[in-house]
C-alpha cells in the first residue's frame, strides 16, 4: 500500500521534498507560501486516507521555500473519524519512504496549562497517547525501522531549541508543554481535563500523536506545535465548539505562517 503511493508520488514529481510540514484543524494557508507548487488531492494517492472534517482540505503539496524542498499535508484523518491509527500516519510514512529528514507537525488542541490562552502556540515537549491506539501495532513492517522503538526523545531537543530561538527572533512567545491525546471526538468533561493536568499534560488534542510514533519509527526528526484554540473544559466560560476551534486557528494562521517560514529553512542547516 505504501509502495503505491510512493511510487506515485516519484512520478508526479521530480523533486524530493527534505521537510514535512503537517497542517491541523484551521490551520491551512501555509502551502500559498511555496514556489513551484505541486497540488496533488488525497484522493489522487493510492491508499491515501481522505479527510471527511471541515477545516481539513486533503491535499500534499510539494514546493520549495527558498532552496528548500517541502511537502505539505494540508488535511489529516483522524481516528475519531474511524481510521486506524496506521491509516493516520499512512502520509507521514510514505513521505519518510519519499526522503523527508524532519517532520514539523502542527495541530490545533485545548489549553490545560493555565500559563497559556486562546491563541497561544506551544512546543509539544512530549505526549501522552491515551488513544487506546498505536499505529505500530499489528503485523510488523521491518522496513519502516524497529519493532519496539525508543520514545524517551520523541521530540528532540536540538529541533526544539531551534524552534525557540526562531520564535524569539520574532518575538513570538512560546513555551512547551505536554500533549496527551485522546480518541475524541466529544470534547473532554472538566473532570478529564483536572485528570490530564495532575497526569502532567499541558494540552489536549485528538490528533499528531500516531503521526509521531510512526516518525520516531522511522527515525525522522520530529517538531510539533499546538494551536491552543480554546482553553479546556471547564477553564473557560461558555461551551466548547468545533467552529470556536476553527475561528482561533484562523485568527493564528497569519502568525503561524510567519513563524513557519523562518523556521523551516533552520531545520535542515
Ligand atoms: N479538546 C480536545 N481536542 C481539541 C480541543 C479540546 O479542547 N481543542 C482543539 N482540539
Amino acid at each position: 500500500m505504501l509502495e503505491a503511493a510512493v511510487q506515485h508520488l516519484q512520478s508526479r514529481a521530480a523533486r524530493r521534498p527534505a521537510v514535512a510540514v503537517v497542517l491541523g484543524s484551521g490551520l491551512g494557508g501555509f502551502a500559498g507560501e511555496l514556489d513551484g507548487r505541486i497540488e496533488i488531492p488525497y484522493a489522487e494517492i493510492p491508499g491515501w486516507p481522505c479527510p471527511a472534517v471541515a477545516g481539513h482540505a486533503g491535499q500534499l503539496v510539494l514546493g520549495r521555500l527558498g532552496n528548500l524542498d517541502v511537502a505539505i499535508l494540508a488535511g489529516r484523518v483522524h481516528l475519531y473519524e474511524g481510521w486506524t491509527a496506521a491509516q493516520a500516519a499512512f502520509g507521514v510514512r510514505v513521505l519518510g519512504k519519499l526522503g523527508v529528514r524532519t517532520v514539523v507537525f502542527t495541530n490545533a488542541a485545548g489549553g490545560i496549562n493555565t500559563d497559556y490562552a486562546r491563541g497561544s502556540l506551544v512546543l509539544i515537549r512530549d505526549h501522552i497517547n491515551l488513544q487506546g491506539a498505536n499505529p505500530l501495532a499489528g503485523a510488523h513492517d521491518e522496513s519502516l525501522g524497529p519493532r519496539f522503538p525508543d520514545m524517551s526523545e520523541a521530540y528532540p531537543e536540538r529541533l526544539r531549541g531551534i524552534a525557540r530561538e526562531v520564535a524569539a527572533g520574532l518575538g513570538i512567545r512560546l513555551p512547551e508543554g505536554v500533549y496527551a491525546a485522546v480518541l475524541g471526538p466529544s470534547f473532554e468533561t472538566p473532570a478529564e481535563i483536572r485528570f490530564l493536568r495532575t497526569i502532567g499534560a499541558d494540552l489536549v488534542g485528538m490528533s499528531t500523536v500516531p503521526e509521531v510514533i510512526a516518525a520516531n519509527q522511522m527515525g525522522l526528526q520530529v517538531l510539533a506545535i499546538s494551536c491552543v484554540t480554546n482553553m479546556a473544559a471547564g477553564l473557560q466560560s461558555g461551551k466548547l465548539s468545533h467552529q470556536e476551534v476553527l475561528e482561533t486557528g484562523e485568527a493564528v494562521r497569519g502568525a503561524l505562517i510567519r513563524y513557519l517560514k523562518a523556521l523551516l529553512p533552520r531545520l535542515e542547516s
